[in-house]
């Protein structure tokens, strides 16, 4: 039988229906493992690419059953978790990446992620071009060197949410056997990484599968044998870890994961719509708009998304008017780590860095996540604080 995918949710990391037990994964908190003789320790020391208990930097029971979940998502082979959704960007950069080499990154990357390859990255000998998010074949053809090992992407980019052409780019990469890699955190399983040509796909599990604000964590996942040799072996060199704790928290928001998903694109949408039709906006950058760059992509790719996308404003209204606008919101907060129920929002001018003459719009831009607040009180409370920016 072919399992839709909310039912592959909630029967994911589990032992399954039939099974005697409970109906949630252990929480399983070690550090030390221990062997009944020297020969089983020895033997098994061999098998760290595989999920088997043997030391707790290697994983427990709880890592291995979030990491079989997230694998299933992202519809991949395997998945190592890691402590952060940065980490999962940068990690695997370090796992592949050495120096005299070169790559390729997006500049609408992840702020973070652009800092990490500028000075980590520059000290170990490794170089950087960004790239538009919306350059066609020939122009991410021209910026390609010998040494070129990666192509990161991310797509719809932070903040701007352009959205790439991930097969294209993929052609391109491995036509010259460059690695993509690629920084899906913001259409979880609405997009299927490997399916479009991805190797390596990062996310952010602190956003919509931990789903309550609560836990920082991230993952990466790969789809060949290959590559979970190149990723598996860079990441327990470099001691990655994330708590058994935070692990069985994110398992138990991916449970709702399929449910938030749908109520918050469909409350984000209907929002980013209402926007969209305001005097007082220029534009709406919502990967299903045809506002947005690359929208085009988002609908031959994407099955749906989330709730989280931007606004430009008309040009009179002045960064202080915006801010302004967002102080008078009440049902907003002011906050970064998006992807949780709660809705929140973010003046966004002035923080985007760019270097490849991207992310230039025509008025200041801010950042809106919708939660699971209802939404028609959600959009009351924007139309009164669009009236502090129009008398900002
Ligand atoms: C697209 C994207 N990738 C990665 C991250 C990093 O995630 P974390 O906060 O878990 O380090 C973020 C955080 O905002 C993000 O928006």
């Amino acid at each position: 039988m072919v399992k839709k995918f909310d039912t592959r949710l909630v029967q994911t990391g589990r032992a399954g229906t039939k099974a005697h037990g409970y109906v949630n994964p252990k929480l399983v908190r070690g550090s030390t493992v221990l062997y009944p003789d020297v020969a089983t320790k020895l033997a098994l020391g061999t098998r760290r690419l595989e999920q088997i208990e043997l030391y707790g930097l290697y994983g427990t029971e709880t890592h291995f059953a979030l990491e079989r979940a997230i694998t299933e998502i992202e519809g991949g082979s395997h998945c190592q978790i890691v402590g952060s959704g940065l980490a999962a960007c940068i990690m695997p950069l370090l796992a592949y990446l050495k120096a005299g080499e070169h790559l390729l990154v997006p500049d609408s990357v992840y702020g973070p992620t652009r800092t990490f390859c500028d000075t980590t990255l520059v000290r170990f000998g490794v170089t950087t071009t960004y790239y538009d998010p919306m350059a066609n074949e020939a122009e991410i053809t021209a910026l390609l060197q010998p040494n070129s090992r990666v192509l990161f992407t991310e797509s719809p980019g932070s903040h701007t949410f352009e959205v790439q052409d991930i097969p294209m780019l993929a052609r391109v990469a491995h036509a010259r056997g460059i690695k993509v890699f690629m920084d899906n955190t913001w259409g979880i399983y609405h997009f299927q990484p490997f399916a479009h040509g991805v190797d390596v796909s990062i996310q952010a599990l602190t956003k919509y599968v931990g789903g309550h604000s609560d836990l920082i964590m991230g993952s990466v996942t790969v789809n060949s044998e290959s590559d979970w040799a190149w990723l598996r072996k860079g990441m327990l060199e470099l001691g990655q870890y994330a708590s058994p704790d935070d692990c069985w928290l994110a398992l138990r928001g991916l449970r709702t994961l399929g449910l938030r998903l749908r109520a918050q694109y469909a409350a984000g949408l209907e929002i980013a719509n209402w926007l969209a039709a305001r005097d007082e906006v220029a534009r709406v950058l919502h990967p299903a708009l045809p506002s947005c760059p690359g929208h085009e992509f988002f609908k031959r790719d994407f099955t749906g998304g989330g709730g989280l996308f931007g606004v430009v404003f008309q040009p009179q209204y002045s960064a202080a008017a915006v801010v302004a606008m967002i102080d008078a919101l009440q049902l907003f907060g002011i906050g970064a780590s998006w992807g949780g129920y709660e809705s929140l929002v973010l003046p966004t001018g002035g923080t985007i860095a760019r270097s490849a003459g991207t992310g230039v719009y025509e008025g200041e831009v801010a950042r809106f996540h919708i939660g699971l607040e209802d939404v028609g009180d959600l959009i009351a409370d924007i139309e009164q604080a669009l009236a502090a920016l129009r008398a900002g």
